[in-house]
């Protein structure tokens, strides 16, 4: 059988489907990100989670009024069943917070009795419920592990105030909870990213919509994806200080080691502009904290770019971000997901919409037509 054989390694440059989701694009020189062709940078500044969600979800920016149901949906859907929180309880408490968020989305599939239902309205509903009980299965998974009592969702609280607040036991101060709230929105929707496609091909399958998640996630916890954010805190711990940062980078790159929250396919030479948004992000509140790791995060940066030409990607700051609030770091790649799922549940809706299965070809390169020798014959 003959083949096209030229080979693009990782996919590079690929386009593997349609989308009206987000856009990613070089134009004169800079990155542009667009969420249903609306700027990443207005919606960093004016937007919330929950209005990006409905954008993302429903492809237009809601009225005052249908913004205003959204937000009451999930705050009806905020709550975990019983057997979601035993599944919490039983959980070992050292398990990572990205397997139990796996497992727990995996759990909730099983007790959906319309999971296999995969027409439009299905699907919206399963996004909504994801979306808001995403946050409750981080938040009371870490009460859990650490003996604490449950804090239960307030109804008066959004969504990333109602976050913090569920993790902490204290209504976030305003700053804090608005630098989530902006963070959750940079990490809504990234094109084709290696989750989504994830995603999208489980969904090529017709597979349900928690199926789909549970493959995102998996896929997001790769530390070559948002796994990154917890390595970058953990160098920043390690490095401690900021004089020893272009140290550090130097050894690493000698051992030829990859620098975590460097680097992106698309993103070569051009700032991604969700980086500068971070960036600002971490800086305001470093200082409002007198936080060490946004200094040592940009000894860092200028090491790594000095030494090696690369940029910062949406992991780097957003780990300083996440250290800024208290955040434990291995909650750092579930929050990824809490911001991520409104994007998955968007394009598992618009592959389902539009479906062809996903299913590629590889090149075979190892051996053929070997004789096969019975065991007893093979000593
Ligand atoms: N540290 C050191 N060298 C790097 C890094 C890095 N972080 N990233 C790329 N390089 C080098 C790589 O060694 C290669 O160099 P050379 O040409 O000298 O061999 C060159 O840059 C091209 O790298 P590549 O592996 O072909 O690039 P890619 O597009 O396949 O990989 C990447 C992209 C993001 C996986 C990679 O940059 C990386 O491993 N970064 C570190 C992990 C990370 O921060 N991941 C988060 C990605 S962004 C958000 C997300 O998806 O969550």
């Amino acid at each position: 059988m003959k083949m096209n054989v030229e080979i693009k390694e990782g996919l590079e440059g690929i386009i593997a489907c349609k989308t009206s989701i987000s856009r990613v694009d070089i134009e004169d020189g800079k990155a542009v990100l667009e969420y249903r062709g609306y700027n990443i940078h207005d919606l960093a500044r004016y937007s919330t989670y929950e209005e990006t969600a409905y954008l993302l979800l429903f492809g237009e920016l809601p009225t005052k009024k249908e913004l205003k149901a959204f937000e009451e949906e999930l705050k009806d859907l905020r709550d975990l069943p019983a057997q979601i929180i035993g599944l919490l309880t039983h959980l070992p408490p050292f398990t990572h917070p990205m397997v139990v968020l796996r497992t727990a989305i995996s759990y909730l599939g099983s007790m959906d009795k319309e999971k296999h239902f995969m027409d439009y309205e299905h699907s919206i509903q399963k996004a909504k419920s994801l979306i808001a009980k995403i946050p409750t299965i981080i938040a009371y998974f870490h009460r859990i592990r650490t003996g604490q009592n449950l804090v239960h969702p307030n109804p008066d609280l959004g969504h990333a105030e109602n976050f913090l607040y569920m993790l902490k036991g204290e209504v976030p101060d305003r700053i804090e909870a608005r630098a989530l709230d902006v963070d959750l929105i940079l990490h809504a929707d990234h094109e084709l990213n290696a989750s989504t496609f994830a995603a999208r091909i489980a969904a090529s399958t017709l597979a349900d919509m928690y199926a789909c998640v549970v493959a995102a996630t998996g896929t997001l916890m790769g530390p070559l994806h948002g796994g990154a954010a917890q390595k970058v805190i953990e160098m920043l711990r390690e490095i401690a200080v900021p004089w020893r940062a272009e140290e550090y980078v130097l050894k690493k790159l000698e051992r030829k080691e990859r620098i975590m929250g460097f680097g992106h396919r698309i993103y070569r030479n051009v700032m991604d502009p969700r980086t500068i948004e971070l960036r600002n992000l971490a800086k305001k509140l470093a200082k409002m904290k007198d936080s060490k790791w946004f200094e040592i995060a940009e000894e860092v940066a200028k090491a790594v770019y000095k030494h090696k030409g690369l940029l910062p990607n949406v992991d780097f700051y957003s780990a300083c971000v996440y250290a800024c609030l208290g955040i434990p770091d291995d909650l750092f790649i579930p929050i990824f997901a809490m911001g991520r799922i409104a994007g998955w549940t968007a394009h598992i809706i618009e592959q389902y919409v539009n479906n062809r299965l996903i299913r590629p070809r590889a090149l075979y390169i190892g051996e053929k037509g070997k004789k096969y020798i019975p065991l007893r014959e093979r000593g």
